[in-house]
């Protein structure tokens, strides 16, 4: 008798527990959905993320303490950069001074003098503007230096994530983009490889995609012309360009190869903060040696350079541990053409005269 109480008591029990935790998940669930929205980034991690990115952007903005975000332009914060958290600036890159000049006529100037820009009908900012070259050339880069130069929020966006991560509700997220970054701006909204979710439409074309470029593109002719906001776009294959697209990013930039004189610039920007031995180190070398090579195999060539140096001061302050001499090597040697040399294979040069700006 007792036994079978028990036992109907464990089973009403497990039941009650059962159903307790399942509510548990159920309310917990609903509680999240509510307070997060369905996209806010399932993780706690990203929804701490995207409130400390508001809260330091209202810090700066305090104008924005009384705007409100739904939930789809709380999981757009997530690809929100503020300039503070910036490291590149218009200094660290080299060469391209012209570009940086003119770049920051047509952005910079309209997105931080915008009334001149209301002010005066034949001022008008580009609603567009395009970056294109060669890979590791510094489009990138200049993107985030213009950001941070400017003191505009960045909304940095990869389309293809956009569509894989939200699926069925990318058309919402294309929309949030937009109302973001008006409630936040000055904005610049920087889609890095632009080719990707621009590309001439193709039969293959998912409908989906054909869908999300038509509001895109109708967000974009919708937005004032004070130039608050503008869509800066990079991209390494401009053919593959829609041209509907391209239509609306009239301010284009070639971001070319460098040349001689450009590697120099580089090299010295890259190099600036290493110690470089006196005698065996050659620059002049070392900018005739690196043709053909972009601004990021240049940065390679020199961190492999520091990792020569370094390992061999590692090699040695091994050896003389026990030793009381282990003291007298404190730093690592200055950067000698052999570190550089060493990596520099010859097939990773290309002929003369094919490298185009020398
Ligand atoms: N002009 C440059 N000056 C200094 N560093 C450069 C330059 N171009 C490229 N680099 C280096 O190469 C890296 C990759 O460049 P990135 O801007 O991402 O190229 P892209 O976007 O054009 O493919 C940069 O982070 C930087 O370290
Ligand atoms: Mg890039």
């Amino acid at each position: 008798m007792a036994r079978s109480i028990d036992l109907k008591t464990i089973a009403d029990l497990s039941v009650f527990v059962g159903t307790g935790i399942s509510l548990y998940y159920l309310i917990t669930r609903l509680l999240n959905e509510a307070e997060g929205g369905p996209l806010s980034g399932k993780s706690k991690e990203s929804r701490q993320k995207q409130s400390q990115t508001w809260d330091k952007l209202v810090a700066v903005r305090p104008n924005l303490k009384t705007v409100t975000l739904n939930s789809y332009e709380r999981s757009v914060l997530a690809s929100v950069v503020l300039p503070q958290d910036i490291e590149v600036k218009f200094s660290d890159v080299g060469g391209l001074e012209d570009i940086i000049e003119e770049l920051t006529e047509s952005v910079i100037y309209p997105l931080t003098m915008s009334e001149l820009y209301t002010s005066h009908s034949l001022l008008t900012a580009p609603r567009g503007v395009l970056l294109h070259g060669p890979p590791g050339c510094g489009k990138t880069m200049i993107a985030k230096a213009l950001a941070k130069e400017s003191g505009a929020t960045f909304i940095s966006i990869r389309m293809s994530s956009i569509m894989d991560k939200w699926y069925g509700e990318s058309n919402k997220i294309v929309d949030a983009i937009f109302s973001l970054a008006n409630k936040i701006q000055p904005c610049i909204v920087f889609i890095d490889e632009i080719d990707s979710f621009l590309r001439e439409r193709a039969s293959s074309d998912h409908e989906v995609t054909a869908m999300l470029k038509a509001e895109f593109m109708t967000l974009w002719d919708g937005l004032t012309s004070n130039g608050r906001i503008m869509i800066l776009g990079a991209t390494n294959r401009m053919a593959d360009i829609d041209s509907a697209f391209l239509r609306r990013l009239p301010k284009r930039f070639a971001i070319p190869m460098p040349g001689q004189e450009e590697r120099r610039k580089i090299l010295t920007v890259l190099l600036k903060d290493t110690a470089l031995d006196n005698e065996d180190f050659d620059l002049d070398l070392l900018v005739n040696a690196t043709r053909g090579m972009s601004g990021s195999d240049l940065k390679e060539l020199c961190r492999d350079a520091a990792l020569n140096a370094a390992r061999e001061y590692i090699r040695q302050k091994r050896q003389l541990a026990s030793t009381t001499e282990s003291d007298a090597i404190s730093e690592m040697r200055p950067l000698k053409n052999e570190d550089f040399f060493k990596n520099l294979k010859l097939d990773a040069r290309v002929p003369l005269g094919t490298a185009g700006l020398d």
